[in-house]
């Protein structure tokens, strides 16, 4: 039975070149029993080509866009039945159209909105009353989009059962992995549920001030940051016999 290593990109793995070789290196020792999904706010081709022009290891699956799909190598097609989970509750237009009616929102580029995820951008100063003023919109509307709120800068509107938490939850149910075999990793807002679902998880030590507080105990706080902050987690849940040339059967 393999082990799920589910981890973020943008400030977790990537960020410190050196860093992301060493834990490259590092999980080749164990690859082939490791299913790598790499669990990112970009959408698949911009996953894809940061994959072919950095020192990240190909992974066997890539859950883009928050969650929007759940994309499984070396092919990269998208699982059916989890866009059905997602369509549950989900109208877009609707979505989108109360978050027009609120000031202080900006959409970001095209290219980063997908069918299943609305993206903006919000300054931090206007958060604290633009957050709970959308939240309230959206309930008013009986619109069950979840606000993701990141970096106190990316506000990204998502389905109710999608995000990266629950991509993963249903993941490793589809491949039969346990959670005591999953170590999730992240920096960011949209991480928390992801760092939440109750399995091994770590927080790098460059993560953003949201990530402060709010997460459960059990959650690893890396002294490193970016990839050093990940490899220091695989020693700290006792991943040293997975990644050993011997290999781990327990
Ligand atoms: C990535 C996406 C962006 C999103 C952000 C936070 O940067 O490109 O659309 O808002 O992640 O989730
Ligand atoms: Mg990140």
């Amino acid at each position: 039975m393999k082990w799920l290593l589910a981890s973020d990109l943008d400030g977790t793995l990537l960020g410190d070149d050196g860093a992301l070789a060493g834990f490259a290196a590092r999980l080749s020792q164990g690859r082939e029993r490791i299913v790598l999904a790499y669990v990112t706010g970009r959408h698949l081709e911009s996953t894809r080509d940061v994959i072919r022009s950095s020192h990240l290891p190909e992974p066997d699956v890539i859950i883009p866009s928050l969650g929007a799909q759940i994309c499984l190598g070396p092919t990269w097609h998208a699982l059916p039945e989890w866009e059905l989970q997602l369509t549950r509750g989900w109208n877009v237009g609707r979505t989108k159209a109360i978050a027009a009616m609120l000031p202080g929102l900006r959409l970001q580029p095209r290219e980063n909105q997908d069918a299943f995820k609305c993206s903006y951008t919000l300054c931090r100063e206007r958060a604290d009353t633009v957050l709970p003023a959308l939240e309230a919109y959206l309930r008013t509307h009986g619109d069950a989009a979840r606000i993701v709120f990141s970096s106190g800068r990316d506000l990204d509107l998502i389905p109710e059962h999608g995000g990266k938490g629950n991509a993963v939850r249903y993941l490793a149910k589809h491949l039969g992995i346990p959670f005591t075999r999953i170590l999730v990793s992240g920096d960011s807002g949209n991480d928390r549920d992801m760092l939440s679902l109750g399995c091994s998880a770590v927080v790098v030590a460059n993560a953003q001030p949201e990530l402060a507080y709010g997460l459960p105990e059990r959650v690893y706080r890396a002294r490193a940051p970016f990839a050093g902050g990940v490899m220091e987690a695989l020693d700290h849940f006792g991943w040293t016999e997975v990644l050993s040339d011997e290999g781990a059967e327990g």
